[in-house]
């Protein structure tokens, strides 16, 4: 476009404002903001499990409108809240969001003009190599033999084994043994091993390793609470017999509600042990991330606010920031509010409206906003100093071939 459009400045009627149709070079600024409304959505939006599971799975009807709005509310309100929290999650020199890092290197190699080493390569030369051979690699495991993932050595000396099958399975037990020849696989325990600062990647290790080599197999070959009934290893729910849930059962279909006495006379719900461990474990880390924040970062966050509510405001930005804030003005703050104001009152709307079909009450909304500004900061500073997301918990390939019910 800026090769071809014309450049001569258009002038619009009455006023003295002049524009052109020529948008200038295509810049790095321009890049980084496409790249953040990509990714928006890019991630994968959440609520759409929701919709999917209303509609597929119990296979009633949902108005169009409402799932959008849910949608839509679900992703803005974290705009709101990115806003409430910029001075200690943006502004502030210790939150240094690892993975933006690794964005910043690869726009830098995208747009900064570089003259090639002799025998050398550019950093761009360098990208597409990498990008073009991982691609073409990626076909091998990712469809054409997909079992390159995880070659589970255990399982094919002991056929017949199950102890052998649960322990050195590498897609549906414990992986010992197992060998996978996808990058994919083998970093999917920890995200972008390439973004994660060294001390993060052995926490995590440690923690896997205690919970799937020690704590699982512990439950599991004592048969703590029948364990032995369920897979060792598997998303699936179950009832007392062993059998898979059957939800239908424990449903009143005329209400979209649990029947307690039909639940009361078929079973309670179980999970397999490494299910049960990660949710107990989910749990146990969100309230971890309080006393970590308030042990390791706590100090730093009241200097903080002391200076944000005191005279010397702009005294604890780092170099950066400080340069950045002399050319550029910050977005006020206000844009933010009115963002998590509107998109609040949208989500009160699509859950009370509707004939109520999201079956959330207004009081559950506020509920939820509550939690969620209350674990922000804390998540939100793990994450800019780790890279580890609160809400990631499982191995990507985890669900393969599972459902999540
Ligand atoms: C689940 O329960 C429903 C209702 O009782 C029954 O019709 C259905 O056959 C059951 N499904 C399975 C897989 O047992």
């Amino acid at each position: 476009m800026a090769a071809t459009l014309p450049s001569k400045p258009i002038r619009v009627p009455l006023t003295k404002w002049t524009f052109s149709m020529n948008p200038g070079p295509f810049n790095l600024k321009e890049h980084v903001l496409i790249t953040i409304f990509a990714n928006c959505g890019a991630g994968g939006v959440y609520a759409v499990y929701i919709i999917t599971i209303v509609k597929a799975f119990y296979k009633r009807k949902l108005n169009p409108l409402a799932a959008m709005l849910l949608a839509q509310t679900t992703q803005l309100l974290g705009y709101g809240w990115a806003g409430l929290f910029r001075k200690y999650l943006v502004d502030s020199p210790f939150m240094w969001w690892p993975a933006n890092l690794v964005q910043v290197s690869l726009f830098r190699a995208l747009h900064e003009k570089e003259k090639r080493p002799k025998g050398g390569l550019t950093r761009l030369q360098f990208f597409f190599m990498v990008f073009a051979s991982s691609f073409a690699y990626y076909v091998v495991p990712g469809y054409l033999f997909p079992t390159l993932s995880a070659l589970s050595f255990v399982c094919w000396i002991w056929k017949n084994s199950v102890t052998a099958q649960q322990i050195g399975a590498g897609l549906n037990g414990l992986g010992i043994g197992s060998f996978g020849l996808d990058w994919s696989t083998v970093a999917s325990f920890l995200g972008s091993p390439l973004a994660s600062p060294v001390f993060a990647i052995i926490n995590v290790l440690a923690g896997f390793i205690l919970n799937l080599y020690v704590l699982v197999p512990i439950a599991y070959w004592t048969n703590t609470y029948e364990a032995k009934r369920f897979p060792i290893f598997s998303s699936h729910t179950f009832d007392s017999t062993g059998q898979p849930y059957n939800i239908s059962r424990i449903l009143n279909e005329a209400t979209f509600d649990l029947d307690h006495d039909a639940f009361n006379s078929y079973s309670k719900l179980y999970l397999s042990p490494f299910f049960a461990f990660n949710y107990g474990l989910s749990f146990a880390t969100l309230t971890a991330t309080i006393s970590h924040v308030a042990l390791f970062d706590g100090s730093d966050i009241w200097q903080m606010w002391k200076r944000t509510t005191s005279a010397a405001r702009d005294k604890f930005a780092d170099v950066h920031t400080r340069l950045m804030k002399k050319h550029y003005e910050a977005v006020p703050q206000w844009w933010f509010h009115i963002i998590l104001v509107a998109t609040v009152a949208l989500s009160i709307y699509a859950c009370e409206g509707f004939d109520k079909q999201l079956q959330l009450p207004w009081w559950g909304i506020l509920l939820a906003c509550a939690i969620a500004l209350f674990f922000t900061l804390p998540i939100g500073i793990i994450q800019a100093t780790t890279n580890q997301a609160y809400l990631h918990q499982f191995p990507s390939g985890f669900f393969r071939g599972n459902s999540l019910r």
